[in-house]
């Protein structure tokens, strides 16, 4: 079996045990990706750097509802309205301290994330991370104690420069939440 197979056996093993209604739906429905821009090094690397490092938690596919944590499919474009946000994502605890120490790798990484799980919500001209920014910007990793305030102060940047809905104010769409539950 490839890993990527093996891992998602493992997830699908874990989401039964844990009743986790996401992962099981992610896996079986067909959530096509956007086209990744051509500043991804290796997509293949990015796809799997994503699905083992931060699939377990954001879902395969980005969703996430009704679990506490920020949905990322068609929702994290918006982190992209000002620079001040768009280095938020490279500083998040699990992103700046990633075990991926290449930072074009971490770029790959994020860029599949914003434009590969991002869809409309991705601001239309915005430039990809490039491993320069990722180098400047994981130095300033955020403490798990700011993250609460720092995502707020982005996202009412976003509401307010590119339009992003105030549903951004929550992780998650209660929309998405519903839909499972049913
Ligand atoms: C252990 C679970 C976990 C893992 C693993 C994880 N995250 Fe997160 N992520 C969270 C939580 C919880 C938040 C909310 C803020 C916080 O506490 O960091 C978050 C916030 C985010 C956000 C901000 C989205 C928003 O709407 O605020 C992005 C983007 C993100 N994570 C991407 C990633 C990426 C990329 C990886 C893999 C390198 C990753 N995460 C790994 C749990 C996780």
């Amino acid at each position: 079996m490839r890993r990527s197979a093996v891992l998602r056996v493992a997830l699908a093993a874990v989401a039964l045990l844990a009743g986790v209604v996401p992962v099981v739906r992610a896996i079986s429905g067909a959530l096509p990706e956007r086209p990744l821009p051509a500043a991804i090094t290796d997509p293949v690397l990015a796809r799997s750097d994503y699905l083992e490092n931060c699939g377990g938690c954001h879902g395969i596919h980005g969703l996430s509802a009704p679990a506490q944590l920020p949905e990322l499919r068609n929702r994290v474009g918006w982190f992209m309205c000002t620079p001040g946000a768009r280095a938020y994502l490279v500083r998040l605890p699990n992103i700046a301290h990633s075990r991926i120490s290449d930072n074009q790798q971490l770029a790959d990484l994020l860029n599949f994330v914003v434009f590969g799980l991002g869809g409309d919500s991705v601001p239309p001209g915005t430039q990809p991370y490039t491993a320069a920014e990722v180098t400047r910007e994981r130095q300033f990793a955020l403490s798990a104690a700011s993250l609460k305030k720092e995502r707020a102060r982005y996202v009412e940047e976003a509401i307010r420069m590119c339009r992003a809905p105030v549903a951004m104010r929550l992780l998650f769409p209660q929309a998405a939440a519903d839909k499972i539950r049913r």
